[in-house]
């Protein structure tokens, strides 16, 4: 058997695990989704009632993503994680154990993103994506809070839902595109930008991809080790809502293109709904990964 379809096979029975020390980073070993074989438009939506839906979360080795994960799971969905490395997948055994497949990859390199993508796809079309993984601060915060999202929503098949982790910060950033060095060698923006972007993102997918329901999310400030140990909202609140957009019939959370605080639509930024910033946006994220979304 070749080493493709051992690991599909491992896929196939559940032993993400058990696959994963043949997952080797930056190794090609699922099939590349080629651009016209990407989502072209809709994607059939294959659930009957009653279904379990397939969900990706990236950065669920802790905090929201874990415990999304763990909640999803618990519910009998099928559910992808997503560790940065070998190193890190001791993080998710126990998801693992419970059914879970891993996927691993560094969101600060661009190529391993684009090879996560791929072991993605080579697991199946997801029926939603939850874009969790993300960094407070340091260079690579444009990289992983919003080029390794973009690229990712690019390459992994079209799902029905998309979720996009944002927070309340994102209306301190700044609305400027102008010389942004989305590399991070030179500070040129922080968090609250990447928030303004991702959540930009996701208003720019709603409009673009009216087949998907694409909505962002702030989860409070919860005690993670992003939000620290005294913050004061509520953890079980700060991954609910991110569960319920990827999962619920509720029409409520059939719509697409909000922003969302526990289950409650929010305004965002006002220039998140600007259809001339969103295409700016678009462009440059092209333009660095160059991937266009389509
Ligand atoms: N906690 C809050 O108060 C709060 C508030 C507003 C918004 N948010 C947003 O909610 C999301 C989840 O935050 P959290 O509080 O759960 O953070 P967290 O506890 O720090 O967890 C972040 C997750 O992202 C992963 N990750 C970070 N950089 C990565 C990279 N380069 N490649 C792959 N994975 C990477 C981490 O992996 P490792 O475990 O290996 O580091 C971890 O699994 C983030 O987008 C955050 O901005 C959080």
């Amino acid at each position: 058997m070749d080493r493709r379809k051992l690991i599909l096979n491992g896929v196939q029975l559940g032993a993400g695990l058990a696959m994963a020390p043949l997952l080797t980073v930056g190794t090609a070993m699922a099939q590349s989704p080629s651009n016209s074989a990407k989502a072209s438009g809709s994607t059939p939506d294959r659930r009957s009632p009653g279904r379990k839906s397939r969900i990706f979360i990236t950065g669920s080795s802790d905090g929201l993503g874990h415990a999304a994960a763990r909640t999803l799971l618990g519910e009998g969905h099928e559910v992808v994680v997503h560790v940065r490395s070998q190193a890190r997948l001791p993080a998710v055994r126990a998801l693992v154990d419970q059914g879970a497949i891993a996927t691993i990859g560094d969101l600060s390199d661009l190529d391993q993103t684009r090879d996560l993508a791929r072991q993605v796809n080579a697991i199946g079309t997801m029926d939603a994506v939850i874009h969790n993984a993300g960094i407070l601060s340091g260079p690579g915060v444009l990289v992983v809070n919003v080029v390794a999202p973009y690229l990712l929503t690019a390459l992994i098949r079209r799902p029905r839902r998309l979720i996009y982790l944002s927070s309340s910060m994102h209306k301190g950033g700044r609305t400027s595109l102008d010389g942004i060095d989305w590399s991070g060698r030179t500070g040129t923006a922080g968090y609250s930008e990447s928030k303004l972007f991702i959540t930009t993102l996701a208003a720019a997918v709603a409009r673009l991809w009216p087949d998907v329901y694409s909505n962002a999310v702030d989860p409070g400030w919860v005690p993670t080790k992003m939000g620290g140990a005294n913050a004061p909202d509520d953890l079980r609140l700060g991954h609910l809502t991110q569960e319920w957009l990827a999962t619920s019939n509720d029409p409520r959370a059939l719509t697409s293109g909000g922003y969302w605080y526990h289950q409650r639509l929010q305004p965002p930024h006002a220039v998140v709904h600007d259809t001339r910033f969103q295409d700016r946006l678009l462009a440059e994220l092209a333009r660095v990964t160059g991937t266009r979304l389509v």
